[in-house]
C-alpha cells in the first residue's frame, strides 16, 4: 500500500548529484547574521549546519546567533528607527515595499530553488511561495494608505486618535514556509513603520538570508535584522528582550505559550499564529471527484506541513465510499520523490526529527486500533532512503479523543470519520483545542453557510483549500493563536493607538 515512488532509474547518487549542481549556483558555504546592514559572524563565532532533507547532506554552515547577537540586533534596530525610519512617510515606505516585491519577482527561480533545497518542498510549491512573497509586499505597500486615525468632535472638544508604530518588533518564524512566513511578518511591520529583528527557523535559514542580500541596498541599515540560530539560544532572548515592544510568532502552540509567558515579563504585546487540526466537512450532496481533489490538496500539499492543513475528514455516509476510494487512489497515485523534479507531487519532510514525530503518531494510531487505508510508511525506494520521506497516509477507525487526532501531526496524514447526524459530527469537528481553519464541501449554499458558521475557526474554505488572498484576515480561534495576518487590520497589530485631546474651552 505504498504510493508511487519515482523509479525513473534514480539512485542516491543521481539525486545527490542533481542537488549538488543546483546548490552550487545558489547556496553559499557559510552564512552570517545580518545586523545593522552588516554581515557578521555570531559573537561566539559558533556555527551549525543546515541540511538538505532530500539527500541528508549538509547544505551550508550557518552562524549560531545567541543573546549577545540579539542585543546587538535590537540596538541596531532602535538606532535605525530613531535616526531614520521613524521619519519616513507612508509614500516612502510604500515605494520601498514595492521595490522589494519587484526584486523578489526578479529572483523568483533562485529563491524557489533555495527553498526546495533547504526545506524539501517541491519546486512548484516553492515558486508559488515566492510569488506569494511578492504579493505580500505589494499588498502592504497599498494597505499603508488605508490606515487612518479618527477624530472626536463635539462643541468644546476636539480629540484625535493617531496610530504609532511600536518602534522595534521581534519576529520568530517556522520552517514550513520559510520566506513566505518572513514576508507575512516583515511586510506589515515595515508598512506600519517598525524596524524588525527576525529569527528564522534553524532548519531553513537560507532563503531569508538571500532575500536580505537581494534587498540590501533598498532597505536602510538596521531596519531589518536577521539573527539565525536555535529557538532556545536566539529566539528565547529575543522574546525576553526589554527593547522589543511587540512580538510576532508562528510555530508550535507549546512554544507560542512560552513566548507569551516571556512577553508577560515586559508586558510586551504579542500576536501568535499557532498549530491547527482543521476539519473538512463533506456533505451528502458533494460531487465525489471534486471532493477528492479538494481533500487531497488540503492534506497533502507541502507534504502536510501546513498549519492550515485539513487533517480531519468528516465525510457523510452517503458519499463516503466513492470519496474514500478516490482518496486512496489519489494518495497512492502521488509521486513521492525528488522535489527538484517537475513530476514530483510530494517532497520530503523538513527533517528527520519531523519524520520521527509523524511516525511516532502513526505508531500510536496503530496501537489505538487505526486502519491504514493508504501509506503510513517510508516510500519503498532505495534512492530516497537518505531523505525524510513519508508516504501520503489515510487513517480510519481512531477514537476522536486519541492523541493522534487531537494533536497536530504536521505530516501527510488524513484521519477519516464518517457521519450521518450533523449535530453529532459538528460536536466532534469542534472538539479539539485548535481553531485555525476548516472547510466544507457542498453545492448547497445554505449548508455551506451553516457549516462555515458552526466551525469554530478563523478561516473557512468552501469547496477549496489553502488559498489565502491578502485582504482576508488569517488567524486562529482557541489555542491556534491571537491576532490576524494578511489584512489591513494586521496594521493595527503593528501599531498602538494614541489619543490626543485638545482643551478648547
Ligand atoms: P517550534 O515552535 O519549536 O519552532 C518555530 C520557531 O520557534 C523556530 O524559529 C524555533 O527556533 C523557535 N523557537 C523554538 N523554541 C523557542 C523558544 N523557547 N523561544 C523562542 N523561540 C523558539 O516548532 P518545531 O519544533 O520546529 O515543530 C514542532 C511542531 O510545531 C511541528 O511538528 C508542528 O506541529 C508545529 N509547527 C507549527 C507551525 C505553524 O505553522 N503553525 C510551524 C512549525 C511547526
Ligand atoms: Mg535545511
Amino acid at each position: 500500500m505504498s504510493s508511487t515512488s519515482d523509479d525513473g532509474g534514480e539512485t542516491i547518487e543521481s539525486i545527490r548529484s542533481r542537488h549538488r549542481d543546483a546548490a552550487a549556483d545558489v547556496v553559499p558555504e557559510h552564512t552570517q547574521l545580518y545586523i545593522g546592514g552588516e554581515w557578521q559572524d555570531a559573537a561566539s563565532g559558533e556555527t551549525f549546519d543546515t541540511l538538505n532533507p532530500t539527500t541528508g547532506e549538509v547544505l551550508a554552515s550557518v552562524a549560531r546567533g545567541g543573546e549577545a547577537d540579539i542585543d546587538r540586533a535590537v540596538e541596531a534596530a532602535w538606532d535605525a528607527y530613531d535616526e531614520e525610519w521613524s521619519e519616513t512617510s507612508r509614500a516612502e515606505r510604500q515605494a520601498l515595499l514595492t521595490e522589494i516585491a519587484d526584486r523578489v519577482e526578479e529572483h523568483q527561480e533562485e529563491l524557489a530553488t533555495l527553498e526546495t533545497l533547504d526545506n524539501g518542498k517541491t519546486l512548484m510549491e516553492a515558486r508559488m511561495d515566492v510569488g506569494g512573497v511578492a504579493e505580500q509586499f505589494r499588498f502592504f505597500a497599498g494597505a499603508t494608505n488605508s490606515q487612518s486615525g479618527h477624530t472626536r468632535d463635539e462643541p468644546g472638544v476636539h480629540g484625535e486618535v493617531i496610530r504609532e508604530p511600536y518602534g522595534v518588533v521581534g519576529q520568530i518564524i517556522p520552517w514550513n514556509f520559510p520566506l513566505a512566513m518572513a514576508s507575512w511578518k516583515l511586510a506589515p511591520a515595515l508598512a506600519a513603520g517598525n524596524c524588525s529583528v527576525l529569527k528564522p527557523a534553524e532548519q531553513t535559514p537560507l532563503s531569508v538570508l538571500r532575500f536580505l542580500e537581494i534587498v540590501d541596498d533598498v532597505v536602510p541599515d538596521g531596519v531589518v535584522n536577521v539573527v539565525t540560530g536555535y529557538g532556545e539560544e536566539a529566539g528565547d532572548p529575543l522574546s525576553r528582550h526589554e527593547g522589543v515592544r511587540k512580538l510576532a510568532f508562528t510555530g508550535s502552540t507549546a512554544v507560542g505559550k512560552q513566548i507569551m509567558r516571556n512577553a508577560a515579563e515586559n508586558v510586551t504585546d504579542v500576536t501568535l499564529e499557532l498549530g491547527g487540526k482543521s476539519p473538512i466537512v463533506v456533505h451528502a450532496d458533494a460531487d465525489p471527484e471534486e471532493a477528492v481533489g479538494v481533500i487531497a490538496m488540503a492534506i497533502f500539499a507541502n507534504t502536510g506541513e501546513c498549519c492550515e492543513a485539513g487533517s480531519r475528514l468528516f465525510v457523510h455516509d452517503d458519499v463516503a465510499e466513492p470519496i474514500l476510494e478516490g482518496l486512496i487512489g489519489a494518495a497512492e497515485g502521488m509521486t513521492v520523490g525528488d522535489p527538484l523534479k517537475e513530476e514530483t507531487d510530494v517532497g520530503p519532510k523538513v527533517s528527520q526529527e519531523q519524520v520521527d514525530r509523524t511516525m511516532d503518531y502513526l505508531e500510536r494510531a496503530k496501537e489505538g486500533g487505526a486502519t491504514f487505508l493508504a501509506g503510513g510508511d517510508a516510500p519503498d525506494d532505495e534512492a530516497l532512503s537518505n531523505g525524510c520521506f513519508v508516504t501520503p497516509t489515510l487513517v480510519e477507525g481512531l477514537d476522536h479523543d486519541h492523541e493522534a487526532v487531537q494533536e497536530e501531526i504536521f505530516g501527510p496524514v488524513l484521519e477519516v470519520f464518517r457521519w450521518d447526524d450533523y449535530d453529532e459530527m459538528m460536536t466532534l469537528a469542534n472538539d479539539v483545542d485548535y481553531g485555525l481553519a476548516g472547510g466544507v464541501i457542498t453545492n448547497d449554499l445554505e449548508l455551506a453557510d451553516r457549516t462555515a458558521r458552526d466551525i469554530e475557526a478563523g478561516y473557512i474554505w468552501v469547496n477549496t483549500w489553502h488559498e489565502m488572498s491578502p485582504g482576508l484576515p488569517y488567524g486562529g480561534y482557541k489555542q491556534s493563536g491571537i491576532g490576524r495576518e494578511l489584512s489591513v487590520e494586521t496594521l493595527d497589530y503593528y501599531t498602538q493607538a494614541k489619543s490626543v485631546k485638545y482643551g478648547l474651552d
